[in-house]
């Protein structure tokens, strides 16, 4: 190489190295797959996550994480490379612009699920506070909005209404996404990242009933399918109306297809002995009501509700960085 491009390498890492550019923040809102601890610490009804065996990898005790380990707002945000956030709840000492900020609340719907308030009370709360950052943080800044479908979960088994008739549930959950996902936009937000489901019918919940063995059709044909193909359908309008902004889906629907079938298939790590107990119950004297494989990681789904190991949401980002780009 002769001297002058290696100067001007030279220069230019110079100038890189004069300039660091301060971390991307990270914003979080939606459910399970998106909470680092937001979830109620003290509901007895629903004593997971902040109980063993979630959080038994890492940090090695229940951290408030639906995982063994770390969930996908993290996975993703060290993908992104974006600054450590941090749970809206657990905010100590203000908001001093170093760190982003985590909304998610597992249980919570789009709508309405498990009595939680819906996801977008958690962004009437980030707008609460939107304006501790400068403009600049906020449009460099990664939202993650991920529903893991807890108003489909709500309405099939505590409601226990008819699979049949779930199709305008659909229709209302992705009008509100856009809803949300404008307002977000409105506050200043630019880059956005946004879940489509999982194959419902593949999911613990729905696979509990042929012992983990099959995946139930019905489930992904009538719950994730239209709904995919609704948020599929409002982000292509969004894109439009972001057109100074970048929006991508991040399709779970394929990387949880295509990750489960290499990392130990349908059935979870973590289950309960019988019909009445879940990964994380107990029974009468404390005794544990559930079983845990020995090594998390080498499964892909975690529970028996809907939720990854950490090195299953591994693969699964794995699988989407070739639609990351615009996030970075
Ligand atoms: C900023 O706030 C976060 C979370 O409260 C804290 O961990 C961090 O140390 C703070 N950094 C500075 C520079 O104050
Ligand atoms: C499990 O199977 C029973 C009997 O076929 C059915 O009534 C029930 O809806 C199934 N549950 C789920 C979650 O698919
Ligand atoms: C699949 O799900 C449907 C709807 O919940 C249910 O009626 C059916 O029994 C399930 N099939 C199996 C094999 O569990
Ligand atoms: C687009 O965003 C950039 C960076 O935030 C800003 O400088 C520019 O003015 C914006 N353009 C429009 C048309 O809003």
């Amino acid at each position: 190489m002769s001297a002058l491009p290696c100067l001007l390498l030279l220069a230019l890492a110079l100038a890189n190295a004069a300039a660091p550019t301060r971390a991307a923040l990270m914003f979080v809102f939606g459910s399970s797959y998106g909470d680092i601890g937001n979830v109620n610490q003290h509901d007895s009804a629903r004593p997971y996550p902040w109980t063993v065996p979630y959080g038994e990898t890492w940090p090695g005790v229940p951290a408030g994480r639906y995982s063994n380990g770390h969930v996908l707002s993290d996975v993703l945000g060290a993908a992104l490379k974006t600054a450590p956030s941090v749970s809206i709840s657990k905010l100590s000492g203000g908001i001093n612009g170093t760190v982003g900020l985590n909304f998610a609340v597992g249980g919570s719907g789009v709508l309405s699920a498990y009595g939680y308030p819906p996801i977008s009370s958690q962004i009437d709360a980030f707008q609460r506070v939107a304006s501790s950052f400068t403009p600049e943080q906020l449009a460099s800044a990664v939202a993650l909005y991920t529903t893991a479908g807890d108003d489909y979960f709500y309405y099939l088994t505590v409601q226990k209404s008819p699979i049949e008739g779930i199709y305008p549930l659909t229709v209302n959950v992705g009008k509100q996404i856009s809803a949300d996902l404008i307002r977000l936009y409105q506050s200043g937000l630019r880059k956005f990242a946004v879940t489509y489901l999982p194959p419902t019918g593949c999911l613990p919940i729905a696979t509990a009933n042929s012992s983990f063995s099959s995946c139930n059709e019905t489930w992904s044909v009538n719950v994730a399918q239209p709904h995919n193909a609704r948020v599929f359908k409002n982000v292509l309008g969004l894109r439009h109306y972001f057109a100074n902004g970048s929006i991508v889906n991040l399709d779970l629907y394929s990387a949880f297809t295509s990750a489960q079938s290499s990392l130990g298939g349908l059935k979870p790590c973590c289950t309960g002995n019988d019909a009445n107990s879940k990964c994380g119950s107990f029974g009468a004297g404390g005794a544990p009501a559930y079983t845990v494989c020995p090594n998390p990681n080498s499964k892909f789904y975690w529970d028996d509700l809907f939720h990854p190991t950490e090195a299953g949401w591994q693969a699964v980002v794995n699988q989407l960085q070739s639609v990351l780009g615009p996030l970075r």
